[in-house]
C-alpha cells in the first residue's frame, strides 16, 4: 500500500463532473480577491507552432491500486515526470499497461476549457485493461484523474485561436515487482497532459497496406489499447514513412481481404449519392480486432446529424475502389484524408480525388468535428465536460507509485 494516502471506495461517491456539460453560459465576472480559473496560457510557448513533442508541465496524476485491499487511492497532482518504479514491475517486462488518449480544449472566449468525451475513454481504459489482467479504473475515478491533471496545468491549454489543444495521456500500469508471470500486487494509474499542435496537419497522405505483417491475431488483443500492438508496428511503419507513405493500414490476418484499421487511426470512406434521392453514405470499417474510434463514432453521430447513411461493417478491400473518400480518424489528427492506397502484391494503387487538395466530404465533418471539440458548434449530444478550478486541498504531493508495494514483499 502506498504511503500517506487516503484509499477511496470509488463507487461510493457522489462525482459531480460527470454530467458537468459545458452549457457555454460564462458566468459573470468573479468577485474581486478570487483567482480567476482558467489561467491564459503560458507565454513561453509559441502557439502558432505547437508541434507534437513532450514538453515538460506543471506534473501530472497519479493512483494507485492494491490487490489485497482492493482499493484505489485517491488521485494526487504529483509534480516530478519520472516515476519511481522497480525495474521488474510486469509493466516494463511483460507489457502489462494500457493507455488513452483524448483532448481538452479551450472555448472560443479563452475563458474556460473543457474535455471531449473521457466519459467514452475510461469504459475504453476498462476494456483495454481486462485484456491484459489489470483491474478496471472506476469510470468516476478516470474522470477526476483527467480533470485534475487538466486544472492543474490549466496555463498549457493552449489559446483557442491557435486550433492546437491539451493532449491527454492516462496510462494504467502493473507496477510492483513481480517474478512470475501472475498479476502483480499493486497497479498504478497515471494521467499525464502536454499541449499539441497538429498531428498529420489537414494535408492529404498516401498510405500503404503492410503485407507482411499482421497486427493483430483474429482472436487477439487488437481492439484494446496496450503498448504490445504499437511497438511491432514501428519497424514498418518507420520504413514505409522513408518510401513516402505517411500511414499504414492493416488489413484482417485471417484472409486478408478485409480493412482493419491504420496503424494509429480508425478507417472510414464516404461514397456520394449519385442521384438527387441517392444519400451520401459514411461506411466505417468494423472488425473486432480494431480500436473503437472515440473520433470515429463522433463522427458517425455528425454524419447522422446531416442526414447521410451510415454503415458500419466489414469492408472488402476490393471496395476501396468504390469510395470518393477515405479518412483516417482518430484523437490526435481528427480526420486525415488519405490521397492513395497501395497494396504492392496485387500492383494496386487507389488514388482518390479531393478538389483543390480540400476534399469536401472530410471537410465538412472535419470542420463540425472540431467545431464542437473547440465549442465553436452546439454540442448537441452532451460531449464536452467544462473544466472546475482544481480544489486548494488537490495542491501537489509526493510521488506514491510502487515502492511500498516492494517493500512489504
Ligand atoms: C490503432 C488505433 N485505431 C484507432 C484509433 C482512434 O481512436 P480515437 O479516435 O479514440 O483516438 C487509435 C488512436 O487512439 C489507434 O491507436
Amino acid at each position: 500500500m502506498a504511503r500517506n494516502v487516503t484509499a477511496y471506495n470509488y463507487s461510493a461517491q457522489s462525482f459531480a463532473l460527470a454530467n458537468n456539460s459545458d452549457n457555454f453560459n460564462h458566468p459573470s465576472a468573479p468577485p474581486p480577491n478570487i483567482m480567476v480559473f482558467p489561467p491564459p496560457p503560458v507565454d513561453t510557448i509559441d502557439w502558432n507552432n505547437v508541434g507534437f513533442k513532450v514538453r515538460e508541465v506543471n506534473g501530472h496524476v497519479s493512483s494507485t491500486y492494491s490487490m489485497s485491499t482492493g482499493q484505489w487511492t485517491k488521485p494526487q497532482f504529483v509534480q516530478d515526470p519520472f516515476l519511481r518504479i522497480h525495474g521488474m514491475a510486469p509493466a516494463l517486462n511483460y507489457g502489462q499497461q494500457c493507455y488513452e488518449g483524448l483532448k481538452a480544449l479551450r472555448n472560443p472566449d479563452d475563458k474556460s476549457i473543457h474535455i471531449f468525451r473521457p466519459d467514452a475513454n475510461a469504459k475504453r481504459m476498462q476494456h483495454s485493461a481486462r485484456y491484459v489482467a489489470m483491474p478496471e479504473v472506476p469510470e468516476e475515478l478516470f474522470l477526476e484523474a483527467v480533470h485534475l491533471a487538466v486544472a492543474k496545468n490549466a496555463e498549457f491549454v493552449p489559446p483557442h485561436a491557435s486550433g492546437a489543444s491539451m493532449y491527454i495521456r492516462p496510462l494504467l500500469l502493473g507496477s510492483s515487482a513481480q517474478l512470475g508471470l501472475n498479476p502483480p500486487e499493486e497497479y498504478t494509474f497515471l494521467v499525464y497532459v502536454l499541449p499539441v499542435g497538429v498531428y498529420h496537419g489537414v494535408h492529404t497522405v498516401d498510405c500503404l497496406v503492410l503485407e507482411n505483417f499482421d497486427r493483430a491475431a483474429p482472436e487477439g488483443t487488437g481492439s484494446a489499447k496496450v503498448g504490445g500492438n504499437y511497438a511491432p508496428v514501428l519497424i514498418h511503419s518507420e520504413a514505409a514513412r522513408k518510401e513516402g507513405y505517411g500511414i499504414t493500414l492493416h488489413l484482417d490476418s485471417k484472409t486478408r481481404t478485409c480493412i482493419d484499421e491504420f496503424s494509429t487511426s480508425g478507417f472510414l470512406a464516404i461514397k456520394y449519392g449519385k442521384t438527387a434521392d441517392e444519400k451520401t453514405k459514411l461506411v466505417v470499417a468494423d472488425s473486432k480486432s480494431v480500436i473503437k474510434s472515440v473520433t470515429s463514432n463522433s463522427v458517425q453521430q455528425i454524419a447522422k446529424d446531416m442526414g447521410w447513411d451510415v454503415e458500419v461493417r466489414s469492408i472488402a478491400f476490393e471496395e476501396c475502389a468504390e469510395f470518393d473518400e477515405v479518412m483516417a480518424a482518430g484523437t490526435a489528427a481528427a480526420l486525415v484524408p488519405i490521397k492513395s492506397i497501395t497494396r504492392k502484391s496485387t500492383d494496386t494503387k487507389i488514388q482518390y480525388k479531393y478538389g483543390d487538395e480540400n476534399p469536401e466530404g472530410v471537410m465538412t465533418l472535419l470542420n463540425t468535428l472540431k467545431g464542437i471539440q473547440a465549442g465553436r458548434l452546439e454540442d448537441k449530444h452532451g460531449w464536452r465536460q467544462h473544466v472546475a478550478a482544481p480544489k486548494p486541498e488537490d495542491a501537489a504531493d509526493e510521488p506514491t507509485n510502487g515502492v511500498d508495494a516492494v517493500n512489504a514483499l
